[in-house]
């Protein structure tokens, strides 16, 4: 089903959900959890306890520090409680609000439940609920959850059962878990196209929505499908189907070490993470690239050397800055492989008629492996026949599960909503797999392959000199943080990086930034130019440079205020640019890998500057679960 944003009251989705039942105070096991995965960006969170007689529910709005301060009010009140769920949102629609936040109850307060998604139907569920004689606390579509899992609670006087019989006629997407107050010390938790999981404890059990929820306390887990129902006790476990039949539990040991999320120093995760991906490089290079004179070793992709030779066309669908590396990654499969590549937003790929089928390559690329737009397209992808290759930063998540091969980018856990270590190991899978590709296609000349993978090796160091001096990039931040308006020219292989600057500035900053073809310009954006506005050209030397030089002329010949990111020492640049950025020299091809950091940098100390929330800007999330 199609969704139009007029039709929902409110998307509770790219939520938080922690659960547990044991036998430790269960407040703070929440608020850690919740913790853990407060990072991504929301604006109210919530708890509710199983007390002796009664279900208590605790609310703020703002960030987790507010609900702890409501906690603490309230201490006293929950010493004994050992089971209990808990919930930060982020809201696109219904304001954040007390009254909006999780968890919501039905109207006695007896069955309480938090939900992560988009309930679809949640209108005609409402109204036939309110002549029932519900009445509504809040906008949300949770809450017509609360009252119709409650209703058929009532009617079965079973929570498991209420739970699989209200969902069976509940659209849309959901992760949820429910508590009744007839029972002690039970959750049960059930999902559709959101994630779920279910952490197994020594006489407890854990429930999120996210792996850093649950991996202080147990590495073992099982991860829910679709319409499955899992009802937990301290020291029991059942899962059952959408008609009730018991299933087998799947444990798995989750490939992940508890890690504090430490800032080392840096004043924050942005610039850490900048900092980290010399080393990323580094990581996604081992056990790949040798020498230059060995082949690319690249068992991750499981088509046959035959079926890659073959391959007449591939498609590569993401979102955001994932879009921009699978950009990139068209430049290099088509330069490198002469296969064509079509790019595509995912939320576009999705509500039209794709030609994808067996012959077809669909490469999905994620950070978090979560996004639904990108999930969605996938999932239909691979119903079409194709081969699904998944490039992503988390091998565990409903993307990889979903992938005939997994390419997993080891950029480690990226805290910052603004992706940066997460897009150069992108564009390090596709280096790799356009690479490798060529190597079997035979299909670049093998002196153009090993000059690469000579400078591929270099890289890192190259990107250590540009963060060892920063003080032009901070310079040219600080003279340009005033602009309202901020223009990226480039051409090529870079027209992604204009892209991705753009992005990285408006996403942290705020300022209305926008990424250009340079050739473009002349035919419309040319019209805005004049003195406050400052261009900003990636200058590249390689086939476009002398392009991109006469359009940077053009530019300036309005006024504009211009700026060289550079690896030239062409000295008729100074005439040209009032503010010039110099990096190392690198091939045209490796050149977006170069390019991208000072932009990164620019974005960060102009936010920086600014004074903004750096890590958390407003109004987005990191993982955005929401089609
Ligand atoms: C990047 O800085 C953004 N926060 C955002 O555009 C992100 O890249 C996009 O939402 C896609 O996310 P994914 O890579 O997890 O699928």
């Amino acid at each position: 089903m199609l969704i139009y944003y007029s039709d929902i009251g409110d998307l509770n989705s790219m939520c938080g959900i922690v659960g547990y039942t044991g036998f430790r105070p269960v407040v703070d096991i929440l608020l850690d959890g919740l913790e853990q995965l407060e990072y991504r960006g929301y604006d109210s969170s919530g708890i509710a306890v199983k007390r002796e007689s009664d279900i208590k529910v605790y609310k703020a709005i703002g960030k987790l520090v507010n609900l702890r301060e409501e906690m603490k009010k309230h201490s006293g009140e929950f010493e004994k409680s050992t089971t209990g769920i808990g919930h930060i949102r982020w809201a696109t629609h219904g304001a954040p609000t007390v009254l909006n936040a999780h968890p919501h109850t039905c109207n006695h307060g007896n069955l309480v439940l938090v939900h992560n998604g988009i309930i679809e139907n949640y209108k005609e569920l409402k109204a036939m609920l309110e002549k029932e004689g519900c009445i509504f606390k809040s906008q949300t579509d949770t809450e017509v959850v609360a009252h119709f899992i409650a209703k058929k609670y009532d009617e079965v006087k079973d929570l498991t059962k209420a739970v699989r019989l209200a969902t069976k006629e509940i659209e849309g997407a959901y992760a949820l878990c429910v508590m009744h107050n007839d029972y002690k010390n039970t959750i049960v938790a059930t999902k559709r196209n959101a994630p779920l999981l279910v952490g197994f404890g020594e006489g407890e059990f854990l429930i999120a929505s996210d792996v850093p929820a649950i991996i202080k306390y147990t590495k073992k887990a099982m991860y829910l499908s679709d319409n499955q129902i899992v009802t937990v006790t301290p020291d029991s476990i059942k899962l059952i189907d959408k008609d009730g039949v018991e299933l087998p539990q799947k444990v798995e040991l989750l490939p992940w070490e508890p890690v504090a999320l430490s800032k080392m120093g840096y004043k924050h995760f942005m610039l850490k993470e900048i900092h980290e991906q010399p080393d990323v490089i580094r990581n996604n290079l081992v056990g790949k690239l040798h020498t230059a004179s060995e082949p690319i070793v690249l068992n991750e992709v499981k088509l046959t050397k035959d079926h890659l030779k073959k391959l007449n066309r591939i498609q590569i669908i993401a979102c955001g800055t994932s879009l921009h590396a699978a950009m990139v990654g068209k430049y290099l499969i088509e330069t490198f492989c002469g296969i064509p590549v079509d790019v595509e937003a995912s939320s576009e790929y999705i509500y039209r008629r794709t030609t994808t089928d067996s012959h077809t390559l669909v490469i999905g690329v994620s950070q978090s492996g979560e996004t639904a737009d990108t999930l969605t397209a996938i999932k239909q992808a691979k119903s079409k026949g194709s081969h699904i290759l998944i490039i992503t930063n988390r091998p565990d998540s409903s993307m990889a599960r979903e992938a005939d091969s997994l390419i997993s980018v080891n950029a480690g856990i990226e805290v910052s909503v603004a992706a940066t270590k997460s897009y150069i190991a992108q564009l390090m899978a596709f280096y790799l797999l356009s690479l490798y590709m060529a190597e079997i296609k035979e299909s670049l000349d093998v002196s153009v392959i090993q000059s690469i993978k000579n400078e591929l090796m270099l890289i890192p160091q190259k990107i250590e000199q540009i963060l060892a001096s920063t003080d032009e990039i901070q310079k040219c931040a600080r003279k340009y943080s005033g602009t309202k308006d901020f223009i990226y020219i480039a051409r090529g292989i870079n027209l992604p990086t204009a892209l991705e600057g753009a992005l990285k500035l408006k996403e942290i900053s705020y300022i209305n930034a926008t990424g250009y073809a340079a050739g473009e310009l002349k035919h419309g954006p040319i019209a805005m130019l004049d003195d406050t506005l400052p261009v900003l050209s990636i200058l590249m030397k390689g086939t476009v440079y002398e392009k991109l030089l006469s359009n940077s002329e053009e530019a300036k010949a309005r006024n504009a205020r211009m700026i060289a990111l550079t690896n030239s020492l062409d000295p008729k640049l100074d005439d040209l640019f009032e503010c010039i950025i110099r990096v190392p020299d690198v091939q045209e091809f490796l050149s977006p890998i170069i390019a991208v950091i000072p932009l990164q940098l620019i974005a960060y100390y102009i936010a920086e500057f600014l004074g903004k929330d750096v890590d958390q800007p407003r109004n987005l999330a990191k993982s955005v679960t929401v089609e």
